[in-house]
């Protein structure tokens, strides 16, 4: 063990994701275990400003590997990214003898992560926690299981409704940036088309595809990410029901209910291994990479890496959509 090591600070920041705690309770017992503090921060990189810190023991996490949110709370800070702001961040960590910093969240989170760990050469690991999906050097964030999962089930009750009705259903989802949770769900659900940012949106040819299909259908399902250029799920609905016939549409907008909830097995032991890994990372003195899991391997990427932005979106599978939903 790196014998400067015996103090490690932990937040998380961003928008939360299920899994999160689970990460947090990882954190925790792996440094207990090695005999290392560990300082929690109150309302992430904010709270890192304003000196929210708390001990941390292994009791201090029990019972909390099931629960929604996070224990720690978050912000999206707008002072952190801030010179003056970033620099008091860093002179609270050495006032309170931080030897490193884990941070939880997504590419925001990143993104201050690796430019407060640049700036001063802190130690600085980060686990990937967005029901995004959208962070490369993981195959999944912690979050993005769980999320995926509450909009299957939501839009199969959807689909109920609509099948008794013969009604056209436009279901927006989250993904400002990126169509990770349209696309999954959207294939998971039997959706009619799904519509992201990654992929430019073609009203005319939903239009044509909507009033051309090869059998009458009673119920139509369209995905909409809430990033998708051509509009939010209102938008779309709008221009579309403007000229297809048949079909009565309704909208739903399924918003943060996807962020809550209790966490999934695949989350928990994702964010298990991710943070149990953070730990011994700081301890072997790497510093400035996002721990993730490709191919069930533990992988290190730098944060500049990290977040690129750089989607996995597979052709294939649209097309395969397009062929299963005749
Ligand atoms: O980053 C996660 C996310 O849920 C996005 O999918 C969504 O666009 C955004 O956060 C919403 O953020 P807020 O809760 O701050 O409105």
């Amino acid at each position: 063990m790196k014998k400067s090591l015996s103090r490690i600070a932990l937040l998380t920041s961003g928008g939360d994701a299920p899994g999160m705690n689970a990460a947090i309770r990882a954190v925790v017992r792996s440094a207990a275990y090695h005999g290392l503090e560990v300082l929690g921060i109150m309302h992430g990189y904010e709270g890192l400003i304003n000196n929210e810190f708390i001990k941390l023991q292994a009791s201090s996490v029990a019972n909390i590997i099931q629960r929604g949110g996070t224990i720690l709370k978050t912000t999206r800070s707008a002072r952190f990214v801030t010179e003056a702001g970033m620099s008091r961040a860093h002179k609270n960590l050495k006032a309170f003898k931080a030897d490193g910093l884990i941070v939880i969240g997504g590419d925001g989170t990143l993104r201050g992560a690796r430019d407060l760990g640049t700036k001063f050469n802190f130690p600085v690991i980060g686990l990937p926690g967005t029901i995004d999906n959208d962070l490369v050097g993981t195959d999944m964030t912690i979050g993005y299981d769980t999320a995926i999962n509450t909009v299957v089930e939501a839009v199969d009750k959807i689909r109920d409704t609509a099948e008794s009705h013969d009604r056209l259903f436009f279901v927006e989802v989250m993904g400002k940036d990126a169509g990770l949770i349209a696309l999954r769900s959207g294939i998971a659900v039997g959706a009619e088309a799904i519509l992201m940012p990654e992929s430019p949106t073609n009203i005319e040819a939903l239009i044509e595809k909507l009033q051309n299909v090869k059998r009458k259908k009673s119920s139509k399902i369209i995905i909409v990410a809430e990033g998708d250029k051509a509009g939010g799920a209102f938008e779309i609905a709008e221009k579309v029901t403007a000229k297809v016939k048949g079909y009565e549409a309704r909208v739903t907008i399924l918003g943060h209910i996807q962020r809550g909830g209790t966490p999934s097995c695949m989350d928990r032991v994702n964010a298990s291994r991710m943070g149990y890994e953070a730990v011994n990372a700081l301890m072997k003195s790497k510093q400035g990479v996002m721990v993730g899991i490709v191919n069930k391997e533990i992988t290190y990427t730098p944060f500049e890496q990290a977040v690129k932005h750089i989607h996995r979106l597979n052709p294939e599978l649209l097309k395969m959509l397009e062929v299963l939903s005749l």
